[in-house]
């Protein structure tokens, strides 16, 4: 056993399903609804229309068994589910990693992309499937679906990286990403 390990973590395989997005041994699979992304999209009333009246599933987490701890690669499985609110694409609620650490994502299916910011500059990255999108470290990431099919993708990480969430609710995102008649619009995020 390597001097790092700590039981049970053994080299082991994982068996991925792209059209569920399940994994084989899984770990947590975490639900997002729209009530969850309070303070993201920007029409807050046609949010609070939204979350009262059908309060839809916007996107899933199912992680691995590989624990978010230092020296370990987590990986996940995102599905974000196609969709908007007044216009504005489903997303993720983005983070920031406390401990500024690296990270790709692996497009598998449907179309999206990825909103990154460092706090003043912002880019968009197109991801499709067989697309790898890279997350340098500082950049603040959220994933949109552009899509009208559920848009799904791999993320590996580093365990010891963690979520700030409230980073992006502070400082904004540098795009917000809308749906226009079926294209996708990047508008700069106003705080
Ligand atoms: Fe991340």
């Amino acid at each position: 056993m390597s001097q790092y390990a700590k039981p049970p973590i053994q080299p082991f395989e994982i068996s991925l399903d792209i059209p569920t997005g399940a994994l084989s041994p899984a770990g947590p699979t975490l639900i997002r609804k729209l009530s969850d992304l309070e303070g993201c999209f920007e029409n807050k009333e046609a949010f609070q229309s939204e979350v009262a009246q059908t309060n839809p599933i916007v996107y899933q987490v199912i992680s691995s068994l590989v624990p978010e701890t230092a020296r370990e690669l987590p990986q996940s499985i995102t599905t974000i589910y196609p969709g908007s609110c007044g216009d504005e694409l489903y997303m993720t609620k983005g983070h920031q990693h406390p401990d500024p650490q690296g990270e790709i994502y692996y497009g598998l299916e449907g179309t999206g992309g990825i909103i990154l910011f460092d706090g003043k500059e912002k880019k968009w990255l197109d991801i499709s499937p067989g697309k790898i999108g890279y997350i340098p470290p500082g950049w603040a990431h959220r994933s949109i679906n552009t899509g009208s099919t559920p848009y799904k993708f791999l993320a590996v990480y580093p365990g010891s990286a963690g979520h700030d969430y409230g980073w992006v609710l502070a400082k904004g995102m540098g795009f917000r990403a809308f749906d226009s008649n079926g294209k996708l619009v990047l508008k700069d995020f106003v705080i």
